[in-house]
């Protein structure tokens, strides 16, 4: 069932790696209906144990590290089939970013004390949810992030005087770290959190803040609905198309938005895996319909984008950036017992180790070979060559 080999190229990526449509069997036939069924047992048997945890069940960290690394890599490498709990991770959904709603109430417009506080914010560098870059001798979270973006400039060769689109820009510190390097570039910012939006517009009152230059347009808004008059140089997109579930009419919309000659980079989770992977613990308590696409997927969606040039991070980079969030996490308890989330605070803390312990282990299994981010450099598909 599982049709590549590992063996890493010079980029780090997977030479031989051939995805197949679900796991390459057709959707009639027995075997893909057997592991439709394996599936859903798989995620029952680790939804169990998920609300057992979220209950008051008493794992140590350790303990359910090992349960992680010793399950994982079975999965990815032999059965990836049933990291696929549910039919919509495999198909596209009918809009652009499905459940935006729920997301934003779930999950980015918590306290953002919270979320500031385990994320880490500073200047520059504001709260930023996404992978910060660790294997070149980065010492803490706020220089892993430094380097992520240092290095987001460099593969989409951002020059000043740009017009940028941020899509999904968080709490602006992709803009705001960019416009400290250059005097002259400008961008725009799409985010449907009202929470993070009111972070920045707090920032844009600041004068230490260069979100406060006159350089930077803020967009409140659906990634589905958004529309500009005006096209940009470079569109730069980070952590986001885990919550897009249509990724052709995205690559459409991205498109349209970009000039003739400009470029866009999308940096995601990605797995090495021929299907897509979701989680049910994640889909029900942190991010509803959230998936991982397959590390091809973008390269195989996109018609009016072509990717010139791709990249896989190695998962141990997330690994470590999940590890430092969750030491804020659990050395902020004091202050974050007395913030609102909706539910009983143990209860919110336990969903929250959970999700930290999961994700963190995950990225760390097989060495991060399996499950890392991808990083795609697209043109418009008639542009010749990189401009
Ligand atoms: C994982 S965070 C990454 C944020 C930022 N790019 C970073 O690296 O810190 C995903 C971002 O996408 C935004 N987002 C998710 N779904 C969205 C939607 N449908 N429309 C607009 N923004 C959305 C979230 O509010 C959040 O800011």
């Amino acid at each position: 069932m599982n049709s590549f080999a590992l063996s890493s190229g010079p980029a780090g990526d997977l030479q031989t790696f051939r995805p197949l449509a679900n796991g390459g069997l057709p959707s009639d036939s027995l075997s893909y209906k057997s592991t439709r069924l394996m599936a859903r047992a798989v995620n029952g048997m680790q939804m169990a144990l998920a609300e057992a945890y979220v209950n008051g069940l008493e794992i140590p960290d350790s303990l359910y590290r090992a349960m992680l690394h010793s399950t994982m890599p079975t999965l990815f490498r032999s059965f990836p089939g049933l990291l696929a709990p549910y039919e919509w991770v495999l198909t596209e959904s009918d809009r652009l970013a499905e459940s935006s709603g729920e997301l934003m109430k779930i999950q980015y417009d918590l306290p953002q004390t919270m979320l500031n506080k385990m994320l880490g914010d500073w200047e520059p560098i504001y709260p930023k949810y996404s992978m910060g870059l660790w294997e070149n001798g980065a010492q803490d979270l706020e220089e892993s992030q430094k380097q992520m973006i240092d290095q987001l400039i460099e593969r989409l060769g951002i020059e000043d005087g740009d017009q940028i689109l941020d899509f999904g820009c968080g709490w602006g510190c992709v803009p705001n770290y960019i416009m400290t390097k250059f005097a002259n570039v400008r961008f725009t910012g799409v985010n449907l959190s009202h929470q993070q939006c009111t972070y920045m517009r707090t920032k844009m009152n600041d004068p230490r803040s260069q979100l406060s230059s006159g350089r930077f347009t803020l967009v409140e808004g659906d990634l589905n609905d958004i529309e500009f008059a005006e096209k940009f140089d470079k569109i730069v997109s980070v952590g986001v198309f885990c919550h897009v579930g249509n990724l052709t009419q995205s690559l459409q919309k991205l498109a349209s938005l970009l000039k003739p000659k400009g470029r866009a980079l999308i940096h995601i989770i990605t797995v090495r895996i021929p299907n897509n992977m979701s989680s049910g613990f994640t889909h029900k308590y942190i991010f509803p319909h959230g998936r991982y696409w397959n590390h091809d997927a973008i390269p195989s969606h996109s018609r009016d984008l072509k990717t010139v040039k791709r990249w896989y991070l190695n998962g141990m980079n997330y690994h470590q950036t999940l590890t430092q969030w969750l030491h804020r996490f659990d050395a902020n308890q004091s202050e974050f017992q007395s913030l609102d989330y909706g539910m009983d605070y143990a209860r919110f803390r336990r969903i929250w180790r959970f999700y930290l312990l999961l994700l963190g282990t995950i990225f760390a299994t097989c060495d991060g070979e399996y499950n890392g981010n991808g990083q795609y450099l697209l043109t418009h598909a008639d542009a010749s060559g990189l401009a």
